[in-house]
């Protein structure tokens, strides 16, 4: 066969082949730009507490934002908000004072961490019994998220703060609570996920009744001397 043949012939093999062959990785120009300009902002606002690769839980205990059960529980719209209006009465600063475009370039910053999109289902309906709930939050959440639910001692995130009560939905804290946060000292609580905590649905509703109606009264920032998740006022 001719030299030109054959270099034709490999030639058009890896045309198709570089045609052909997925690249998950292909972003928009204008999407990498959003990403690096955010990652930009990122090391300078909020790296401290949340860590170089949004892990989490280092000295300055900001939650895991890499966490592929928080990215694909939480909307961008959603994280936009918390970080624009941040969690009063927690350690998680406002950040309103940066321009719009700044911030969506953080969500995108963060959103690009996802690798996963897990299929976490909750009851459309979130309805239950609040005392029972009250017993397997004593039982069960208290040693972590503390009395008031502010989080104490640094080991948990303040899930009895009215703020995150008002923003978060019975949905989204079903699915925190019964699928927990992988890699986190977050655990699963349903029955059957591999969780030192087996609740049965019924039961995670009756807790995340507990928290909306309850707990969410008591919420004291002051419970948590030493924490670094709710803020200490005097
Ligand atoms: C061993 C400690 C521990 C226990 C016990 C525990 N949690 Fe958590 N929980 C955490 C930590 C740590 C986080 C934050 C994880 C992260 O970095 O994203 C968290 C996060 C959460 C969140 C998400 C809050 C947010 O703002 O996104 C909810 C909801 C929650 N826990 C509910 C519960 C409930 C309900 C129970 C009891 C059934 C419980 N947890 C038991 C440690 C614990
Ligand atoms: C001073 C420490 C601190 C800084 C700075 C900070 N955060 Fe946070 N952030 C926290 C803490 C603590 C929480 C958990 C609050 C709680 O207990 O509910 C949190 C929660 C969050 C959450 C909700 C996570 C969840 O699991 O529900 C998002 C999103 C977030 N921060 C993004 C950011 C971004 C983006 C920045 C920078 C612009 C930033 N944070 C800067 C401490 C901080």
């Amino acid at each position: 066969m001719k030299k030109w043949l054959i270099a034709l012939g490999v030639f058009i093999s890896v045309v198709i082949i570089v045609l052909l062959s997925p690249s998950p990785d292909f972003k928009p120009q204008a999407e990498t730009n959003l990403i690096v300009k955010g990652e930009r902002i990122y090391s300078e606002y909020c790296v401290d507490c949340h860590g170089e690769n949004g892990k989490g839980e280092g000295a300055q205990i900001g939650t895991a934002l890499n966490n592929q059960h928080f990215l694909s529980t939480f909307s961008n719209k959603d994280i936009f908000k918390i970080i624009n209006e941040g969690k009063e009465q927690t350690m998680m600063p406002q950040f309103g004072f940066l321009e719009e475009d700044n911030i969506n370039a953080l969500v995108s910053f963060i959103r690009n961490w996802q690798t996963d999109t897990l299929e976490l289902e909750a009851p459309s309906v979130i309805e239950g019994n609040a005392s029972n709930g009250r017993r397997l939050y004593n039982l069960y959440c208290i040693t972590c998220h503390g009395e008031t639910g502010s989080g104490t001692l640094t080991k948990a995130a303040a899930i009895g703060n009215p703020i995150t009560v008002e923003n978060m939905t019975p949905q989204q804290m079903w699915i925190s609570t019964a699928y927990g946060r992988e890699e986190t000292r977050m655990g699963p609580s349903l029955k059957g996920q591999d969780g030192v905590r087996q609740l049965d649905e019924q039961e995670i509703s009756d807790v995340i009744t507990y928290i909306r109606q309850d707990l969410v009264q008591l919420y004291d920032p002051k419970e948590s001397k030493h924490s670094t998740h709710a803020i200490i006022e005097d």
